[in-house]
């Protein structure tokens, strides 16, 4: 019997409520999720809106889910959940918090922790204890440290480097609600705080009267006597962190004039590469010779293994954190500690931009590519305030933990602990042994473009973890090459094989009032037609697909495709088939989303044209 599910049917209103709700997450990630970014997450409101359609035809019921998904528990008591590329987790997550039952696999050992790591919240928390215990092993970190991280009074929050040429614009600060910002005079190379005034663009020295452009473009040429952070990197401005009363202001310090501290910073460096040695050297055996990205990190930012992402005094700290976490912290929970060090790597790594106007490092693979800038910073990743769980700089490890504790809060004060059943494991979706039966599935292949692999974009977070394994003398993980081997990318020649056999598989187990999500979008009808042909060999039906939003990027993404399709089949044949594609939102660069519709609609009408041809006893009606 196929009886419909308003997951067929959705109304056009319930569709505009998820994108807005889609909306909302962007940027400010739900806390559930906030513990890792894996690449290419959804957003919570999709799943949400899948699942809850699918229990219930009430749209105001699933408007209610949507905010408030454990209120699903009762209906989807016993049902069965499948994603079998399952990422960063949020659709196994947000479903577990539903009160599903989840099955799942993904290939990256990485992404398999946050997965592992996010059920364990919904399911039973983290102890207070760990956080406590978390707060001393950072105290204790940094204490023992204080040589590589303190300046005088200050706290080493970041070390701006460069290979050569900086920009005139080196920083942003608010000062009684005005902002300025810190730059340096090419001709004198004296740094100060400038509000804009006069010409834009242009600033003068006060020092030397010289007049320049304010710009973020490597412009100016260092010094070569500047301390090395790490091969060829020379560090040439820093910040602190100074406390004063209950604040901690910020301070520059401009290395190109100060000498002293300059060599100061030299001698502290000596010793980290000392003390790092070992880390190093572990590392250096992880070449990245023969990995997609490899040879671009090598010919433009000179990287030839994992340990050439780090620099001594970070490789010394992420070692010092892991054996003390292995002292103080209970064994059951140093997969979230790696998780944290692994998260936090990613902000620390030597291929993290600086960006002068908001101040802040942005992690490089945050944009599905890496950075290999001319001006790149080293964050202190034990920055924060003495005895709590406050960053002093951006991801810096009290912030992952921070995350942690807030992802358990949330569950906590949102329904509370949910009871599922789970089946996950870190193996290839063809390996995977399924459920009896399911309900309902979400395939969310992966279809990279610029960079090739998610091995390949997760390089940073996989060196901190397999670190985090080395220091504290657990099990190792396999090779980046042999996990970059196991996965499928849409240029891979297994890529049709693997959707054929995860489909056929699916098809298999679902129940008869099941249904499929394929999420997809591209612009090309032959790459449409793969996972069509893949889903029309296992026999499943397309009943109707929507257009939503797909990923969160906002300006500096490379990405051109924003939307995303969510493509519905059941086992049940069908005359005709619905496509929704509205762009129901007005204004929605105001959200900082940069949809160019010309392209998502061309996508659309691939997405047609490939159905047509696969599908060809169905009729397409688009609307
Ligand atoms: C588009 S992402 C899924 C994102 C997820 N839906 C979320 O919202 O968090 C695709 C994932 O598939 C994984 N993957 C690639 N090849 C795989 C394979 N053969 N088996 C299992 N997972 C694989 C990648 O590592 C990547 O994390
Ligand atoms: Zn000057």
């Amino acid at each position: 019997m196929d009886k419909m599910v308003l997951l067929d049917s959705a109304p056009e209103d319930l569709l505009n409520a998820v994108i807005k709700k889609s909306l909302e997450e962007k940027g400010r990630r739900l806390s559930l999720h906030g513990i890792h970014r894996w690449w290419s997450r959804r957003f919570s409101a999709l799943y949400r809106f899948i699942l809850a359609s699918f229990l219930n035809n009430d749209p105001d019921w699933i408007l209610t889910c949507i905010n408030q998904p454990w209120l699903m528990r009762e209906r989807a008591k016993g049902k069965v959940f499948y994603e079998p590329f399952a990422g960063g987790g949020t659709g196994l997550i947000e479903a577990a918090l539903a009160g599903w039952n989840v099955y799942g696999s993904e290939v990256n050992p990485v992404a398999a922790d946050i997965v592992e790591s996010g059920l364990q919240i919904v399911r039973e928390g983290i102890p207070d204890r760990y956080f406590k215990d978390m707060i001393k092993v950072l105290e204790l970190s940094l204490e023992a440290l204080k040589e590589l991280w303190y300046l005088n009074d200050g706290l080493i929050s970041y070390t701006l480097v460069s290979r050569g040429r900086i920009p005139t614009w080196i920083t942003t600060r608010r000062n009684n609600g005005r902002e300025e910002k810190l730059l340096i005079c090419p001709n004198c190379m004296n740094i100060f705080f400038y509000a804009q005034k006069g010409e834009k663009g242009f600033a003068k020295c006060p020092l030397c009267e010289e007049k320049f452009s304010i710009t973020i473009k490597p412009a100016i040429d260092i010094p070569s006597n500047l301390p090395e952070v790490t091969r060829g990197w020379k560090a040439f401005i820093v910040e602190l962190r100074i406390k004063e009363g209950s604040r901690w202001r910020k301070k520059w310090i401009n290395l190109i004039l100060n000498r002293e501290i300059s060599n100061h910073l030299k001698k502290v460096i000596d010793k980290a590469l000392k003390y790092s040695k070992d880390s190093y050297e572990f590392l250096s055996t992880y070449t990245l010779n023969g990995i997609f990205e490899g040879r671009r990190l090598k010919r433009e930012g000179g990287l030839n293994s994992l340990a050439d992402f780090f620099t001594p005094r970070q490789l010394t700290s992420f070692e010092l954190f892991t054996k003390t976490c292995t002292k103080i912290i209970d064994k059951k929970y140093w997969r979230l500690a790696r998780l944290a060090l692994s998260e936090t790597a990613k902000s620390s790594s030597i291929a993290a931009k600086w960006y002068p106007p908001t101040g802040e490092p942005i992690p490089a693979a945050a944009i599905k590519t890496y950075w290999i800038s001319a001006y790149a910073v080293e964050t202190n990743p034990l920055a924060h305030i003495p005895g709590r769980l406050t960053p002093l700089a951006r991801n810096s490890l009290a912030s992952s933990i921070r995350a942690q504790k807030r992802a358990v809060e949330f569950v906590r004060s949102n329904g509370d602990y949910s009871k599922f059943k789970y089946k996950f494991l870190n193996v290839t979706a063809e390996n995977f042994i399924l459920p009896q039966t399911i309900n309902l599935a979400v395939i969310d292949p992966p279809y990279l473009g610029r960079v090739k692999s998610y091995t390949s974009l997760s390089l940073v977070h996989y060196s901190a973890f397999i670190l985090f394994n080395y220091v504290s003398k657990e099990k190792m993980l396999p090779k980046i090459h042999a996990i970059e081997s196991l996965e499928v990318t849409i240029s891979n020649k297994r890529y049709r094989e693997v959707l054929n056999s995860v489909m056929t598989k699916v098809a298999y187990r679902l129940k008869d009032d099941g249904r499929v999500v394929l999420m997809y979008n591209r612009q090309s009808i032959d790459e449409w037609k793969i996972p069509l042909e893949a889903s029309k060999m296992a026999k499943l039906y397309p009943i109707v697909a929507y257009w939503v939003l797909g990923e969160t990027p906002g300006r500096l993404a490379r990405s051109t495709l924003r939307g995303l399709f969510l493509v519905i089949f059941s086992r049940k044949p069908h005359r005709r088939m619905i496509i929704i594609f509205k762009n129901i939102l007005e204004n929605i660069e105001k959200y900082g989303i940069f949809l160019d519709m010309k392209r998502e609609y061309e996508a659309c009408m691939s997405l047609i044209k490939a159905l047509s041809s696969v599908y060809h006893n169905i009729t397409i009606v688009k609307r």
